[in-house]
């Protein structure tokens, strides 16, 4: 997103927020109307203040992305600061809005940077916290945390996300299903937003995001995210980081090779020269849980898990990708395709499940399963990628090492 844009992205935002809470108030039952995040009375102008909270987005070595919500319609300034050159500031504002979107660009990659975001009316000025960012230090290590279906169990979202944050990784890949309802305001205050390690880890640690199931393609979803692409915030996209290709997929899309995504993926494998290649949707294509279940003849029969084994494995195995990492079923697993690992990180506060009673014949590869709170630390250093998943408690489920690809 280039800075010109964001005063037109911001009078959209607003335009659709608008659009959105007359859409509510036309079919909503009056009693409901109370619940929704769109009030009746709008609050006063002094009453502003930032909405729980800004969510670090797409990060690179000279740039970083941030979103931020507000609960009257106010232009935001985000100020970056150095602490490596005092009183040498960065600022952009946007537009007044209720959703922010900023993409602070051309920093000096060895800086020592921190952002606030601030705000005024007439009658009152708040500004958020300052919030340390790390840059990707070009050449360095890369470590990064795959998790996914946080959902409903907030205490259990809060010992993953504390656990996560004490790991301090670069960025963290959510693998979908962030709350039980994406379409619900409330659901994303309640839980994803909900506890203060989880707040506190979306403010200072870039998450990117794709979306699964229950984000019930909700546009809240490009309001909180803001990936690396162009547009800043689409549910698919690639971003090449010391030598890590990572391509996160829409996994609602058709990926068919008759649709526009499947020729997409293919030119971005083909097009990388990465010596690491992962892949992040919500969907594997096979697993040993009840979203693996088989048709009458032996392959997966929920669609778009059927996607992901009919047209992204593949694609996978085509061009070497390093792992394909993937949600959905509330689990740890990983399993040693035919020349392709794939690992389930899909529970970091979904309601855990087990193994079906005929797994081997659902993921005849499974290695490694456990029914548990669970995230995925990667880290790549040279040639060599190690993973290990952790439970919340700290304690390793599993582990795996990759040398550097060969190219295709
Ligand atoms: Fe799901």
């Amino acid at each position: 997103m280039d800075e010109r844009e964001l005063p037109c992205r911001a009078l959209y935002l607003a335009a659709r927020l608008a659009l959105i809470a007359l859409a509510t108030l036309a079919i909503a039952p009056a009693a409901a109307l109370s619940e929704t995040a769109t009030p009746v009375n709008p609050p006063a102008a002094h009453d502003l203040r930032f909405l729980p909270v800004p969510v670090l987005g797409a990060v690179g070595g000279d740039f970083f992305t941030v979103t931020c919500r507000t609960n009257v319609a106010v232009a935001v300034t985000l100020t970056a600061t150095n602490a490596k050159a005092p009183g040498a500031k960065r600022e952009l504002a946007d537009q007044p809005a209720l959703v922010h979107r900023f993409r602070m660009d051309r920093l000096d990659p060895a800086g020592q940077w921190s952002y606030v975001l601030s705000a005024r009316t007439p009658s009152v000025v708040v500004a958020t916290d300052p919030t340390p960012v790390r840059l990707i230090s070009p050449g360095t290590a890369l470590r990064f945390v795959t998790l996914g279906d946080s959902k409903k169990n907030v205490k259990d979202w809060a010992a993953v996300t504390a656990r996560v944050a004490a790991t301090r990784p670069d960025l963290v890949v959510h693998l979908g299903d962030m709350t039980e309802h994406g379409e619900e305001q409330k659901m994303w205050d309640k839980q994803f937003f909900g506890p203060a390690a989880a707040r506190e880890l979306l403010a200072s640690t870039p998450v990117y995001a794709v979306k699964g199931n229950h984000e019930d393609n909700s546009p809240l979803f490009d309001d909180f995210f803001c990936n690396p692409t162009a547009e800043g915030c689409p549910a698919a996209w690639s971003q090449e980081l010391n030598g890590v290709l990572l391509v996160g997929l829409d996994g609602a899309a058709d990926w068919s090779p008759q649709g526009k995504s499947y020729p997409w993926l293919e030119r971005t494998l083909d097009g990388s020269r990465a010596r690491f290649v992962f892949i992040f949707t919500h969907y594997p294509g096979l697993t040993s849980s009840r979203h693996g279940k088989l048709d009458s003849e032996g392959e997966p029969s929920e669609h778009n898990v059927r996607q992901t084994y009919d047209h992204i494995y593949p694609l996978a195995r085509k061009f070497n990708v390093t792992a394909l990492v993937a949600g959905h079923e509330h689990c740890y697993e990983r399993s040693e395709l035919p020349g392709l690992t794939q690992v389930t990180t899909g529970a970091a506060g979904a309601s855990r499940r087990q193994r079906s009673p005929d797994w081997e014949k659902q993921n005849p590869y499974s290695k490694v399963f456990a029914s548990s709170l669970n995230f995925g630390l990667f880290e790549v250093n040279g040639d060599t990628c190690t993973m290990t998943a952790f439970n919340q408690n700290g304690r390793a489920l599993d582990h795996k090492q990759w040398k550097a690809r060969a190219l295709p």
